[in-house]
């Protein structure tokens, strides 16, 4: 098994990443230390607390927040929640803008706010994944109150201009949460200088451990919290905290600072993922999904749509199995749909037909994939798709 997970041809790190070592070993190391309660007042528990309280301060320092505005969950899932649900209560209901690629989490908190009363209002995106902005500015005015918006879509790539909706947002007197969870630690980041009152965020997509992530709340923002029983993470988020998870986080998160820095704000695995995207789109049959490559796509993202000679569609999921079978681990969508119907209903808002919609493929990357790492993975992917068009 360890083999399998094993880096250099696992490519599915957006699905979730393997923990670096720098991670496993801090946490190996602080575990006999920090095993208390933090909220105990003795030497453990004061033990516990601190850590905590410095690994939020290491996570506030990589995020350009205050370590106040940091409330850490168990993943982006329950941040997602926090999030919508917790910044909902303070009204008795409204309008809720989001667009037709979010992540399944929103997507569920979403139905629960429409059972609570409020009016969903999910926008189109264009051909590339990218919100369309004249329907979303026509509806910033009440009843709207809540924005919720992915900012890297987890199965095409594409980045949304957060900046200008924040502004759009901000403007109207509307909130906005962004759902971080692809971005985190491959694109420098500074919540303070940004046009967001809350932002989604996770662990194990960025070599941290699974289990922990966090929702940073703008000061001022009131938030009910969703987990009742205790008053920890400053009323927000009641449960006695994962101490040890928190380090990882912080450790992943400055780990990911460094690369980012070493790269001038850039992350180095982008220039990997061009050279293996170039050689892909020489591959008949192969066209990628999503942004382009640059600014406004995921760096270390490839999302593409197979097809055989005759133009028809190739089930995605048949690839990744061929895929499998090679030894590279792929993904033919997002890992949390890969349950339901084949077709991708992330594409399927981009307007591509049902058929089309599940033909993708996604390729994702780790900071550890070098150049000559990936130099077999067209031939393989040429291999697969020859397989599975052969039936
Ligand atoms: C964009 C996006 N949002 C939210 C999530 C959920 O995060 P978690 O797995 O930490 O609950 C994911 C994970 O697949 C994601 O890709």
């Amino acid at each position: 098994l360890t083999s399998a997970l094993e880096p250099p041809l696992y490519l599915d790190t957006a699905a979730t990443s393997p923990p670096s070592p720098r991670v496993v070993q801090v946490m190996a190391e602080a575990q006999p230390l920090a095993w208390g309660n933090p909220s105990s007042l003795h030497g453990q528990g004061l033990a516990a607390a601190e850590l905590l309280e410095r690994s939020r301060l290491r996570l506030a320092g990589a995020l350009g927040c205050s370590a106040a505005e940091v409330v850490f969950t168990s993943g982006g899932t329950e941040a997602i929640h926090l999030a919508l649900l917790g910044a909902a209560a303070a009204w008795p209901s409204g309008r809720l803008l989001t667009s037709a690629v979010e992540h399944p989490a929103t997507q569920a908190a979403c139905q629960q706010l429409a059972a609570r009363g409020w009016q969903i209002s999910t926008l189109p995106v264009d051909r590339q994944g990218l919100l369309l902005l004249e329907p979303f500015n026509n509806l910033l005015q009440p009843p709207t109150r809540l924005v919720s918006l992915i900012w890297g879509q987890n199965e095409v790539g594409t980045l949304q201009s957060i900046e200008t909706i924040g502004r759009l947002c901000r403007d109207a007197g509307v909130l906005l949460h962004v759902d971080g969870v692809q971005v985190l630690g491959h694109r420098s980041l500074t919540f303070s200088a940004l046009p967001v009152d809350l932002l989604s965020c996770t662990a194990h997509k960025l070599q941290g451990p699974r289990g922990i992530g966090a929702l940073i709340v703008r000061d001022g923002v009131t938030l009910q919290p969703q987990l009742g029983g205790g008053a920890q993470e400053g009323g927000r988020r009641a449960g006695t905290e994962s101490v040890l998870l928190a380090l990882g986080m912080a450790e992943a998160l400055q780990a990911a600072a460094e690369r980012l820095a070493a790269g001038a704000g850039v992350d180095p695995i982008e220039a990997v993922r061009d050279g293996l995207l170039d050689q892909l789109l020489r591959l008949p049959g192969v066209q990628l999904t999503g942004a382009e490559p640059g600014s406004g796509r995921l760096p270390h993202h490839i999302s593409l749509l197979l097809r055989d000679r005759s133009g028809t569609p190739l089930p995605g999921r048949a690839v990744v199995r061929q895929l499998a079978r090679h030894g590279i681990a792929a993904s033919s969508g997002s890992a949390c749909s890969s349950q339901g119907t084949a077709a991708s209903a992330v594409l399927m808002a981009m307007g591509f037909d049902p058929a089309a919609a599940a033909a993708g493929l996604r390729l994702s990357l780790g900071p550890w994939h070098r150049r000559h790492d990936l130099a077999i993975v067209p031939d393989l992917l040429a291999g697969a798709m020859a397989t599975v068009a052969a039936g």
